[in-house]
């Protein structure tokens, strides 16, 4: 499974970076937002050091303002995926951005029959958003399940995209179902790495060889 790091923060991207865990990023509006700083600007940063797959969303209603901003958004480096929502007008755009084989990312993907529209469109990857179904009451999960299901059935190559994850267990879940991608939030990244085993093991193994060292000959 790929790991995408869910976030327009450079700093928390390069962090990520360091560790060889980003084979991609996805952005949204909202978290450009929260980053603070131009869009253009921030994603040519991203572009200069990340070699994956960069999601720029696009915030037309119509497909012909949506092909429009993926024109100007694929000179910002040089492996942009244009984001769409999952709407017809959006369909419309994925269709003609395929064929021009350009990336695309169908994103706002709430049931398994979204997903199968927006494969059949062309789309290079669909966002299922697991935390805001669970959010509502409902299985996240159980849809990354079904679209796989779909997906292999019908031999489609497009590429589940897990996304509005938000814990260690999303992306456990996601792993066991086969999804080819999630995205994730840097601080669930973290979290990745933790288990309270590991760290008083930590402590253990190190005041052990403290002793173990002063038992030294001089
Ligand atoms: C990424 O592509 C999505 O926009 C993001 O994962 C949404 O996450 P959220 O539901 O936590 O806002």
């Amino acid at each position: 499974m790929q790991f995408f790091i869910d976030t327009a923060d450079v700093e928390e991207i390069r962090k990520a970076h360091a560790l060889g865990l980003v084979d991609g990023v996805t952005t949204n509006p909202s978290l450009i937002k929260k980053a603070g700083r131009d869009h253009e600007q921030t994603i040519r940063e991203i572009s200069t050091f990340v070699e994956g797959p960069i999601s720029v969303e696009t915030l037309s209603e119509t497909a012909e303002g949506m092909l429009e901003e993926a024109k100007t958004y694929v000179t910002w480096g040089q492996n942009i995926v244009i984001k769409v929502v999952m709407t017809p007008e959006g369909m419309k755009a994925v269709r003609a951005l395929s064929s021009q084989g350009i990336k695309t990312n169908v994103t706002l993907i709430f049931t398994p029959m979204q997903a199968l529209v927006a494969a059949k469109a062309g789309a290079t990857y669909v966002s299922p958003f697991v935390g805001r179904l669970d959010d509502i009451g409902q299985s996240g999960m159980g849809i990354i399940s079904d679209i796989r299901q779909i997906f292999d059935t019908y031999q489609l190559s497009t590429e589940i995209l897990v996304a509005s994850v938000r814990n260690p267990v999303h992306m456990l879940d996601a792993a066991l179902i086969g999804a080819d991608v999630a995205t994730v939030p840097p601080a669930t990244l973290v979290q990745l790495f933790k288990h309270p085993l590991t760290d008083s093991g930590i402590q253990t193994f190190l005041k052990d060889a403290q002793a173990w060292n002063r038992k030294q000959p001089a």
